[in-house]
């Protein structure tokens, strides 16, 4: 029997997840970013209340990836043990942030419908569950910039790997 072939690209599943993803972070980072410098800004007034509905698409587009990854595990080898090690990182970070902006939501006891689906039904909100909140306080904004910076470096690596030409990268990725 002849071994399958390295595959040269990412599936196009792959892509789309990528590259629609990537949309939305940068979405929901500029909401962030105006929320942060321009709090009440125009640009805050129209993108904030987006920001929990966006994150929460992402949570759901990153499970569905996850899910996309691990059942169909043919793709290009990372170019490196540090690239390996970034796009997990890149992973554990996009999980983590917008779980625990969810969590916080939840221990807020407010109900919470994103795109008018009734996720959090909410409970008694004198009751609300403290240590989520904290957490949220602590975390989420925090390990959202690292989330930023995190992208910033992987696209300039991606952008660096084009331009020393020793592995088209952009290719894989664009199909
Ligand atoms: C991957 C998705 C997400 C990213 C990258 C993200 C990123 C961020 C960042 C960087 C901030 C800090 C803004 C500042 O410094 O003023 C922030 C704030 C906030 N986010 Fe998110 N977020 C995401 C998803 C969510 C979700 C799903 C929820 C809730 C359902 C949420 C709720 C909030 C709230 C309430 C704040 C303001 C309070 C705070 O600064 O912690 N976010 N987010
Ligand atoms: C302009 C923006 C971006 C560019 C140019 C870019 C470029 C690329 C390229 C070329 C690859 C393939 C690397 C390889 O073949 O080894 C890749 C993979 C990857 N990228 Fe990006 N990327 C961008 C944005 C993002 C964002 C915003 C995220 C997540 C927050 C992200 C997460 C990943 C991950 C996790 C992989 C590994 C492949 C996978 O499991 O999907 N990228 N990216």
């Amino acid at each position: 029997m002849t071994p399958t072939p390295t595959p040269v690209r990412y599936d196009r599943i792959s892509r789309w997840l990528h590259w629609g993803m990537a949309g939305l972070f940068a979405w929901i980072f500029v909401s962030a970013g105006a929320h942060a410098l321009a709090e009440r800004s125009a640009l805050d007034a129209l993108l904030w209340p987006t920001h929990k509905p966006v994150g929460t698409l992402l949570l759901a587009l990153l499970l569905a990836r996850v899910a996309w990854a691990l059942a169909r595990r043919r793709r290009p080898p990372a170019v490196s043990a540090l690239a390996r090690l970034g796009h997990l990182g890149l992973y554990a970070l996009m999980l983590a942030v917008p779980a625990i902006g969810l969590l916080r939501q939840w221990g807020s006891g407010r109900a919470f419908a994103p795109f008018g689906l009734p996720l959090l039904p909410g409970f008694d909100v004198s009751q609300k569950v403290e240590w989520t909140l904290q957490l949220g306080r602590l975390l989420h904004g925090n390990l959202g910039w690292a989330l930023l910076a995190l992208v910033l470096g992987h696209v300039a690596a991606a952008l660096w790997h084009e331009r020393a030409g020793h592995t088209p990268v952009l290719a894989r990725m664009a199909g």
